[in-house]
């Protein structure tokens, strides 16, 4: 009987991730298999964040966000000293945006809210009429013309007078957001059918409460990061149940989250450390919010719980969501969104890596690129279809087919207009994602980072991800479209994946 149980669980691992001794990444490249159309009802847009682009940091009443405040006193952190207080004025030119919109022929437009804009302090007594004017106009001219808004409630930008009680450190948060995240269903639930509560969990609090390398710069690695995941999933899973019971019935939207991750290989084909990375890796928060049985991965808990024995603690570091919160959290989205990038293989090293305690001391693998991989400007970022295509089929097996939303996928470079890489990389993924749905993933909708060159956080403008260059220099920040926006309106259009040669 066990090791009945034994060999169909090695049985689903080595579905899931590949019994081959793989070699990804090759020339940023990936065969077609199967359908070569996307099924008729599939969405194709873009993304952007209301910090990377809007400007306008203090226009019309706009309150202080962690990262005006982060900017204004750290220079010195984002490679050349620059900040978001312009960025491409989008808060002055969004018919520029729509223009670009218009012209590659979208289906939906994804975009944030930045909270500071509509509720100057955080909290929703300090409404401010005129934020609220610019994102009704934003989402009224995208209907008028046929697009369909999907809107970020959270992507990043805190009310400064949020962080001075703690931020996602605190559990205030959950009613801080929560009476947020009312708010926008009331003034925009009539017309916004897709909601994304927050952006990126890893790196809102990774970099904010462990490493300290973003604002709050909380350094609390392994204590801090795990407080705030935990907060921000209560806060998330409370958001979907008030939607659920006071608004579903009149507005007939959807409510998900949105989460980065890449995949993971092996060259040494185990595939039991890649089942276990992938737990930390997307399990951590996709777990408690589309598993079964909800909560934390149990080997996270149990791992971590030792750890924080062998560091004296009394407590450990990650504690179980406990019965209220895992049923609350549970079920808590009506579909996953993914921000997918890149990938990585997977080695044991030698020592324990990482401080003492820390996440990745807790994860206990090294993340290793190939050499031969394709780079992007971005020093993080390859090229590896594969990654992507795997993990929409990890996705599908391990979440009982959830309908996945790809939220952002893109390449970095200098802004050249002629983006062949960037072509090329575009090509690969939205093959993979083509592939994926051929196998029977429930992927709706996908999503190019970024429509124009934006303000990519410590790295300032200078790692471009944009289909449109922006004209930094020009006080009227013209958009003008790059080789890739050509081939992106290619493939809207032809619903397919066509050869680069084409644009
Ligand atoms: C994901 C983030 O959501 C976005 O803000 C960022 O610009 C891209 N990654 C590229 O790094």
């Amino acid at each position: 009987m066990w090791s009945l149980i034994i060999i169909t669980l090695s049985l689903a691992t080595i579905e899931q991730f590949g019994s081959e001794a793989l070699v990804v990444g090759t020339n940023c490249t990936l065969a077609p298999k199967g359908n070569p159309k996307f099924p008729k009802d599939f969405s194709f847009g873009v993304s952007t964040s209301a910090y990377q682009i809007e400007g306008a940091w203090n226009a019309d009443g706009k309150g202080l966000s962690i990262w005006d405040e982060y900017t204004h006193n750290h220079s010195e952190r984002i490679t050349d000293g620059s900040n978001g207080d312009d960025a491409a004025k989008s808060y002055y030119n969004f018919d520029l945006d729509l223009k670009a919109l218009k012209d590659l022929k979208v289906n939906h437009y994804r975009f944030s809210i930045a909270w500071t804009r509509i509720f100057p302090s955080g909290e929703t007594v300090s409404r401010n009429q005129k934020g609220i004017d610019y994102y009704n106009k934003v989402i009224d001219k995208l209907l008028a013309n046929g697009i369909e808004p999907m809107v970020t409630m959270y992507h990043w930008d805190l009310p400064v007078e949020i962080q001075k009680f703690g931020g996602f450190a605190n559990s205030l948060i959950i009613q801080q957001f929560l009476q947020y995240a009312e708010e926008l269903f009331k003034l925009f639930g009539d017309r916004v059918k897709t909601w994304i509560t927050f952006n990126e969990p890893n790196m809102i609090c990774k970099p904010g409460y462990g490493i300290a390398s973003s604002p709050p710069l909380v350094k609390a690695p392994g204590v801090g990061d795990y407080m705030c995941f935990t907060n921000l999933l209560k806060a998330h899973g409370a958001t979907y149940r008030l939607y659920r019971s006071k608004y579903f019935e009149k507005q007939r939207g959807k409510v998900g989250i949105t989460l980065d991750t890449g995949f993971v290989f092996s060259k040494l084909n185990k595939t039991d450390d890649l089942a276990r990375a992938m737990q930390y890796k997307l399990g951590m928060l996709a777990h408690p919010i589309y598993s079964k049985s909800g909560d934390f991965p149990s080997i996270m808990l149990s791992e971590i719980k030792k750890n924080s024995q062998v560091e004296g603690r009394k407590q450990p570091r990650l504690s179980s969501l406990g019965g209220y919160w895992t049923d609350i959290i549970r079920g808590s989205a009506d579909f996953l969104g993914i921000n997918y990038y890149t990938s990585r293989y997977i080695e044991r090293p030698a020592k324990a890596i990482g401080e003492n305690p820390s996440m990745e001391r807790d994860y206990g693998f090294e993340d290793i690129f190939d050499p031969n991989w394709q780079r992007a400007k971005s020093n993080w970022l390859y090229c590896v279809p594969e990654g992507l295509e795997r993990l929409l089929k990890y996705i599908r097996d391990e979440f009982n087919n959830v309908e996945v939303k790809i939220t952002e996928n893109g390449w970095s470079d200098g802004g050249e207009l002629n983006d062949d890489n960037s072509v090329r990389y575009y090509k690969s993924h939205v093959q993979a994602v083509l592939n994926a749905i051929n196998d029977g993933c429930n992927v709706s909708s996908y999503s190019a980072w970024s429509l124009i060159d934006n303000f990519e956080w410590n790295k300032g403008y200078t790692e471009k991800f944009g289909l449109y260059s922006v004209n930094m220099k020009s006080p009227k920040r013209e958009r003008t479209p790059k080789k890739s926006a050509i081939y992106y309106k290619k493939i809207i259009k032809s619903r397919s994946v066509p050869n680069e040669d084409e644009v």
